[in-house]
């Protein structure tokens, strides 16, 4: 049975319960607006935990001025529908208030400088800083064994990867791989705002990366080569307009020369379609 909770107190008397019980806590924080992308994640979680928490908050401390914070979706009574049937088992939709308690914003704020300064970070500067802050005050809300992120979101979930180890957070992350569309966009809630002939262009993201991943698989080392064909193929596109397109090494996000065993490499892309900013990304060795 589905349990929702709007306040602290409510989510950590259920949370308590359940590890009174034995089990294990697992947790996927979201902004809502669900869709398959975070349902697989509320799976990945069941997998591994006894009791499913999932959060549903629109962060307002991680939205730019100019971003779509008043416009980012709200779907709440089918966001309940999908989390009871995807067997969550405590959904909690605190508001800002709930949230930050001196106010609409955080007072304080956990950084990870560098890490959060690059691609995203540079477009965005003080998006990661609201996305660390609120994952670490709904950790210590909720208390979780377990949380899962995307890797659509890959420097994010790198992000809190470093924020927990630093911290020693005590929370064990786990990676959950990224869903898509059948033509192979990724799935995002701010998909929705395509026009059809951006929609369709879209799918350019995933077919420039399974380009860089066919040319590496072939034998390419070059990082540089790797990064022309992301962008030459993404600029075949008349709908995308390119923001960046990286081979990065997997861990630090600093830019590769050479793709070299013993030093995983990502292809990171952000590209707008109209107005729409999508981002994506592919490992392109383990
Ligand atoms: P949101 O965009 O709602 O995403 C919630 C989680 O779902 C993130 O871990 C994200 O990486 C994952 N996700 C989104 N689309 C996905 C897809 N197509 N495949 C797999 N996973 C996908 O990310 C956030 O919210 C926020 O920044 C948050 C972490 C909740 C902090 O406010």
């Amino acid at each position: 049975m589905l349990e929702t909770a709007t306040s602290v107190p409510a989510v950590r008397a259920a949370v308590a319960a359940a590890k009174a019980d034995g089990r294990k806590v697992g947790f996927v924080p979201t902004m809502g607006a669900l869709h398959e992308g975070h349902l697989r994640l509320i799976d990945h979680c069941r997998d591994r935990s006894g009791f499913t928490v999932v959060s549903i908050f629109v962060n307002p401390t991680q939205f730019g001025p100019s971003e779509d914070f008043s416009r980012y979706p709200r779907t709440l009574d089918d966001d309940l529908r999908k989390c009871r049937e995807a067997g969550a088992d405590l959904v909690f939709t605190p508001t800002p208030a709930e949230v930050y308690p001196r106010g609409a914003s955080a007072t304080t704020f956990v950084e990870v400088p560098g890490l959060s300064q690059v691609l995203e970070g540079e477009i965005r500067p003080t998006h990661f800083r609201g996305v660390t802050t609120v994952v670490m005050a709904l950790f210590n809300i909720v208390r979780p064994d377990l949380a899962v992120f995307g890797q659509k979101d890959y420097q994010q979930q790198l992000l809190i990867r470093r924020m927990v180890e630093d911290l020693h957070v005590g929370v064990e992350i786990a990676t959950a791989p990224t869903v898509r569309e059948p033509d192979g966009l990724a799935m995002s809630s701010r998909n929705r705002y395509l026009d059809p002939r951006q929609r369709q262009g879209a799918a350019v993201l995933h077919r420039a990366l399974e380009a860089a991943r066919r040319l590496v698989d072939g034998g390419e080392r070059d990082a540089d080569r790797v990064r022309q064909i992301l962008r030459s193929t993404i600029e075949s596109e008349a709908t995308a307009r390119l923001e960046y397109a990286v081979v990065a090494d997997a861990e630090t996000l600093a830019e590769l020369g050479d793709i070299a065993p013993g030093r995983a490499a990502v292809a990171l892309l952000a590209a707008r379609f109209g107005t729409t900013r999508l981002i994506d990304n592919a490992r392109l060795t383990e």
